[in-house]
């Protein structure tokens, strides 16, 4: 089963596609956090992309249609897998439909001023879980509950990055919805949920398409 997740900047698609992943046991793969990794590790791809994560725009298309090629061509994914951050425009949505198929489109739909409200609050772990101080706060404060590891703020949760980040969401991301509309495999649930309350809208989507 191959699901996408999308949303815009802050509406948890980062958070629902974890947990999809984790309860049904398919592989996560988010563009987001492999950028971060590199970035974080200072490798050679980590400097190639670090202004553009930095400040909020997208990174070129052929880097990143790269990556998931190769995410995608591991072994772990023959079961399926759940894509959050990918594709973002056109191009990326054609190289995506080249090589592989897509079961489920999933927009996770929120206003901008709620999914700002939302990044203001939130702490990342470099596993790839989010975690915010007041809705999804971990157990210990500052200590991530899967790594142990220190929770820090994204150097792209400022004001202007997240701005950036959303006029892209609607200009190049939001028209790829008419393409799996037109498939019938585009199903949109309410972000302005509690996580549980989202996450069983989209089970509920899944389990029903799936029956
Ligand atoms: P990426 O990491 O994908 O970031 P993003 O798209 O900006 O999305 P976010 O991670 O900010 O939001 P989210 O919806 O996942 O929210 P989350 O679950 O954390 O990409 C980063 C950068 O990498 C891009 O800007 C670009 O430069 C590059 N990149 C990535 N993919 C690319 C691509 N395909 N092409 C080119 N470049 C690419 O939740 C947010 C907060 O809200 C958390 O604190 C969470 O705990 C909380 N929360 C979640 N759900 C709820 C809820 N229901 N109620 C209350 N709080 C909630």
């Amino acid at each position: 089963m191959n699901i996408i997740i999308f949303g815009p900047q802050g509406s948890g698609k980062g958070t629902q596609a974890e947990l999809i992943a984790r309860r049904r046991n398919f592989p996560y793969i988010s563009t987001g956090d492999i950028f971060r990794y590199h970035l974080k590790n200072k490798t050679e791809l980590g400097q190639q992309v670090a202004e553009y994560v930095n400040t909020g725009q997208l990174v070129p298309d052929e880097l990143t249609n790269k990556i998931i090629q190769d995410r995608i061509n591991q072994p772990d994914c023959t079961v399926g897998f759940v894509l959050d951050g990918y594709p973002r425009n056109q191009k990326q949505l054609e190289f995506l439909s080249q090589i592989t198929t897509v079961d489920y489109a999933i927009v996770i739909e929120l206003s901008d001023q709620e999914a700002i409200k939302r990044l203001s609050g939130r702490l990342a772990s470099k596993c790839g879980l989010s975690y915010h101080l007041e809705f999804n706060p971990s157990q210990q404060a500052g200590i991530c509950d899967k790594c142990g590891d220190q929770l820090f703020r994204r150097d792209d949760d400022q004001p202007q990055a997240i701005a950036q980040r959303l006029a892209i969401y609607h200009q190049e991301t939001e028209p790829l919805f008419a393409v799996y509309e037109n498939k019938g495999i585009l199903h949109r649930v309410n972000g302005a949920k509690t996580i549980d309350e989202v996450y069983q809208q989209i089970e509920g989507v899944i389990s029903q398409a799936a029956g």
